[in-house]
């Protein structure tokens, strides 16, 4: 008798601990309610072409016309080692985990003859109608992060110039690339602007943003 009423107790104690556990957590969670996120975690550049109002672009487009004429084209190619265990390159090569890439510069996105594209694929050719240097260049920054749903499961390409420079082989490794854009050097200034807040690993895009008086000079 006496023991039965000692587990009684130990029951019960238990089961008050753990009902105080879920009343603490319900408070808890009414009390910290999740707050939405405003911007989700990966802000996508989207060049507007106006270079006047690009303060939140992360990523200056670069100028074509003159990247490209003076872009390492032999680095380019050993950049391309990185897609080479999904992509064949060559005039007439086959489709192997991706799409076979022969004159992909200036192609309607997924369009390569059969392949199975994904649908984030598909519909990214929906609006896109063909892949420029500018496409490819955001494309391959991160591909996952570009098109949503792509079956590209690459981390991308995080080096400006890494980019330019296998866009500048990818070039090569078509019988009608693209032409190269006339030099248009007033459209990359911003881009010279802002690359020393870049480089000094600033974090807050916001500060980026700020005109250079915001730092009085020494
Ligand atoms: C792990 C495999 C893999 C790697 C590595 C990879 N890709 Fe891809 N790539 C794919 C797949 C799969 C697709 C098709 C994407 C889809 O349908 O969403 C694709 C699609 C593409 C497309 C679009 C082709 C079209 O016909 O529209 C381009 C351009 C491209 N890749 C370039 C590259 C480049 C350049 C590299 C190297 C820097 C690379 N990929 C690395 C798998 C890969």
């Amino acid at each position: 008798m006496k023991d039965e009423l000692r587990w009684n107790k130990i029951f019960g104690g238990l089961l008050g601990a753990v009902l105080l556990l879920l009343i603490v957590r319900q408070g808890a969670e009414m009390l910290f309610a999740p707050t939405p996120v405003k911007t989700p975690g990966y802000a996508i550049a989207v060049a507007t072409g106006d270079a006047g109002a690009t303060a939140e672009v992360a990523d200056t487009p670069p100028d074509w016309g003159t990247e490209l004429a003076k872009a390492d084209v032999a680095a380019g190619a050993a950049v391309s080692q990185k897609c080479a265990s999904c992509h064949n390159f060559a005039n007439g090569g086959p489709n192997q985990t991706g799409p076979n890439l022969w004159g992909v510069l200036g192609r309607k996105p997924g369009s390569h003859a059969g392949f199975a594209y994904s649908q984030g694929m598909t519909d990214f050719s929906g609006k896109q109608a063909a892949w420029d240097y500018q496409h490819v260049y955001e494309f391959l920054s991160g591909p996952a992060a570009y098109i949503n749903g792509t079956k590209m499961s690459f981390v991308g390409l995080k080096k400006r110039e890494d980019r330019i420079n296998l866009i500048a082989w990818l070039r090569q490794q078509s019988s009608s690339p693209p032409a190269i854009p006339a030099p248009n050097p007033a459209a990359a200034a911003p881009a010279a602007a802002a690359a020393p807040a870049a480089a000094a690993g600033a974090t807050a895009p916001a500060d980026a943003a700020k005109p250079a008086d915001a730092k009085p000079a020494a």
